[in-house]
């Protein structure tokens, strides 16, 4: 018997665990979830569109910039990001986990990209930023309400928040 119904990635007490025998849980997009998967839903469909974002935040998950931080990180900003509506519409903000990018010295590194098929913002796109592990939830509220309402990021975040980037001949 089913003990509980909840959204995949609504609490931080899932992480990355699958569901259990006897347990409902649903997805982002609101479909039961396969026992032993963490998002696999149980009406599969191939050729169903997948969910709009307008901004993507790669977040390495890897060995250096995962054990950066104290908690899992993905899903507490996607928990952050649901409670400021932003986890679905026309301006959601999706989170990713990544593997390394070969900058562990920043860690934790998140890269910024701009879904600029459709609404995203071109002058957001490609910006990389460091130690994003010591970043504070005001601070990660502050730029999602700066990506999501197409402002700058430069206008709020400090130099030293980037990632530099240069041609090595
Ligand atoms: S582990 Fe994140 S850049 Fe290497």
């Amino acid at each position: 018997m089913a003990s509980s119904l909840t959204n995949s990635h609504s609490s931080s007490q899932y992480g990355s665990n699958p569901v259990k025998k006897d347990e409902i849980r649903v997805n982002e997009m609101g479909s039961e979830i396969v026992e032993g998967y963490t998002c696999k839903p149980k009406d599969y469909d191939a050729t169903r569109a997948i969910m709009h974002y307008k901004t993507l935040l790669l977040l390495c998950d890897d060995e250096r910039c995962g054990k950066a931080g104290k908690d899992d990180r993905a899903t507490h900003l996607r928990e952050l990001l649901k409670s400021m509506g932003l986890n679905k519409g026309k301006n959601r903000i999706k989170v990713s986990r990544s593997g390394c990018y070969g900058a562990c010295r920043f860690r934790q590194v998140c890269q910024i990209t701009e879904n600029t098929q459709a609404n995203g913002n071109l002058e957001n796109n490609a910006l990389w930023l460091k130690e994003t592990h010591r970043f504070d939830d005001a601070k990660w509220q502050e730029i999602f309400e700066q990506l999501s309402q197409d402002k700058l990021l430069i206008d709020i975040l400090d130099e030293n928040d980037f990632i530099p980037m240069k041609v090595y001949e």
